[in-house]
């Protein structure tokens, strides 16, 4: 069984990597990455906010979210009094037109939405509208036989990451079993941290981001962060591994 969260050794200029991610115009392209919520504003997973109740949580009441119209049944983006996360993928695949910008197929409610790095499991490109060589070259010396969706997340203050998870357990249990890896690069904290809950044991950690430059984490593991100071910039990269995976650990979170 793989832990949901790991440390992970691997030494890279984070400073140089968010310059080039700051100057390259990524953040201009990047999509609202939020979820459904209930009518408080709180997100479906975490419906009463009891999950995440502390108090550097209660603005995550107050973050964009989604809300199906019930005359139209379509999905409409109400706005927030505060940002949460934004994302865009810097590679995509031919098959999949959505793929250079959103990063699931499906919807929640008939269970059928998946993340498109489940659903597309051969080697993804990088997109060709963002120049950034020495990103490229920091993510190509990670442990990957190749890259699958590789997913920049930024939150700009004000910002709080809303509560959620990527995928269902047993869906990342079956894609380290095959060989893939989720691993992140910490580019910058924003001075925030990682909150996450195992749902096996219901242990609620939080990672303290400034003491890691890289971990992995399984994003099926409800979570969020609290509020940013600064702006946080992480990427997550999804590919086959060309090693063991649990071999890469060091500080392990269960
Ligand atoms: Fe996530």
């Amino acid at each position: 069984m793989i832990p949901p969260w790991a440390s992970i050794h691997f030494i890279f200029d984070q400073e140089k990597v968010k310059n080039e991610i700051l100057n390259s115009g990524a953040l201009n392209k990047m999509m609202i990455a939020t979820s459904d919520a209930t009518d408080s504003g709180h997100s479906v997973w975490d419906p009463e906010g009891k999950f995440f109740s502390e108090d550097q949580f209660k603005k995550h009441s107050s973050i964009p979210y989604y809300k199906t119209d019930s005359a139209t049944g379509l999905k409409n983006l109400v706005p927030g009094q505060i940002n949460t996360f934004n994302m865009l993928n810097l590679t995509y695949i031919d098959s999949e037109k959505t793929s250079l910008n959103d990063a699931w197929k499906g919807d929640l409610k008939d269970k059928s939405r998946k993340p498109l790095w489940i659903l597309n499991q051969h080697p993804w490109r990088w997109r060709n509208d963002l120049d950034l060589p020495f990103t490229k070259e920091v993510i190509s010396q990670l442990p990957f036989e190749y890259l699958l969706t590789v997913r920049c997340i930024v939150q700009v203050p004000p910002s709080i990451g809303v509560v959620h998870k990527d995928n269902s357990y047993a869906s990342n249990q079956e894609f380290y079993k095959n060989g893939f890896g989720s691993i992140t690069l910490n580019i910058s904290s924003g001075g925030a941290n990682l909150y996450f809950i195992n749902h096996l044991n219901s242990q609620k950690h939080k990672v303290n981001e400034d003491r890691y430059t890289c971990w992995h984490f399984d994003d099926s593991h409800l979570h969020c962060t609290d509020e940013v100071k600064t702006t946080r910039i992480q990427i997550r990269v999804f590919g086959k591994l060309n090693t063991d995976y649990k071999s890469l650990f060091v500080d392990v979170l269960d």
